[in-house]
């Protein structure tokens, strides 16, 4: 598990260019009270909306990377030895409660079961995390909100949220950028030319195609934006694809080879 807390108002917001009205949903939900679920593919800018949101609203934000053994003690905290004595150490959800600031729960379908027993409470209109272990019940303020994400393409039977969970959060359905605004986004965040950049994002769209019949995921803007900041280092257009744009897509070397024929079709 791993906390981190990141922007304090005023602070260097992050760059992010909205895909549609995400942010006003934001906003809406912030101010309504109300937690917000993310749903998308990998790479496609959930974690940096996020970072951007915290930062333009002035909240602290705590993020929590979950996996499959993240419990609820993991969030709320626990009792530590420090000096042959015990002390009580909150977790990453109750210092958000504490101080107002955006919690972020990311992939939290991974997380076992019983996170979804401390959620719930604190995530309907009651608002309310109760600490067992010290008898504590705090109230959040209007100032904290829970967001949380997961990449619907990965779940299996075993790992969807429960309806009761879900229908807790109000939730924004993500996708890759649309073409122009995802080559706004690799020329800002890489300074690479925007014609090269514009062929990369029709080379990632023809990958993209390709999603479910060979390949599990589409290349993610996240990828686009390394094969670009490795060709502006200088390293030759060919190569930087390959280790940016074929290499993490697949193992198997016939689908390697059918994207490699994919890239001539655009660059041949
Ligand atoms: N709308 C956007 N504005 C600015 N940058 C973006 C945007 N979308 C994607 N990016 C870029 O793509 C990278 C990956 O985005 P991010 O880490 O937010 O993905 P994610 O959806 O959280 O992925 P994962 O599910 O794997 O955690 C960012 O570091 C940023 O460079
Ligand atoms: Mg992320």
């Amino acid at each position: 598990m791993q906390a981190v807390q990141i922007s304090k108002k005023g602070t260097d917001v992050p760059f992010y260019l909205p895909q549609r009205d995400e942010c006003d949903v934001f906003n809406a939900a912030y101010r309504g009270q109300m937690p917000l679920l993310l749903k998308g593919p990998t790479g496609c800018g959930k974690t940096r909306f996020v970072a951007h949101m915290a930062a333009v609203l002035g909240r602290p934000l705590y993020t929590v990377a979950c996996h499959d053994d993240l419990s609820a003690a993991d969030l709320i905290g626990r009792y530590l030895l420090k000096g042959g004595e015990t002390e009580w150490v909150d977790g990453p959800l109750t210092r958000a409660v504490r101080e107002g600031a955006i919690c972020y729960l990311d992939e939290v379908v991974e997380a076992r079961k019983d996170v979804a027993v401390v959620l719930h409470p604190l995530t309907d209109d009651r608002r309310m995390l109760p600490i067992e272990r010290t008898g504590e019940v705090l109230e959040a303020g209007p100032q904290f909100m829970l967001v949380a994400s997961y990449n619907p393409g990965y779940q299996n039977i075993l790992k969807t949220l429960k309806p009761s969970t879900r229908q807790r959060f109000i939730a924004i359905d993500f996708d890759f950028p649309p073409a122009e605004r995802e080559i706004e986004i690799v020329v800002r965040e890489t300074g690479l030319g925007r014609e090269r950049v514009a062929q990369l994002v029709r080379l990632a769209g023809k990958l993209r195609a390709l999603k479910g019949q060979d390949l599990e995921e589409g290349v993610s803007t996240r990828l686009i934006v390394y094969c670009a900041n490795l060709i502006e280092g200088g390293m030759p257009i060919e190569r930087a694809i390959r280790v940016a744009l074929i290499e993490p897509l697949s193992d198997d070397a016939d689908i390697k080879q059918g994207l490699i024929d994919l890239v001539a079709t655009v660059y041949g």
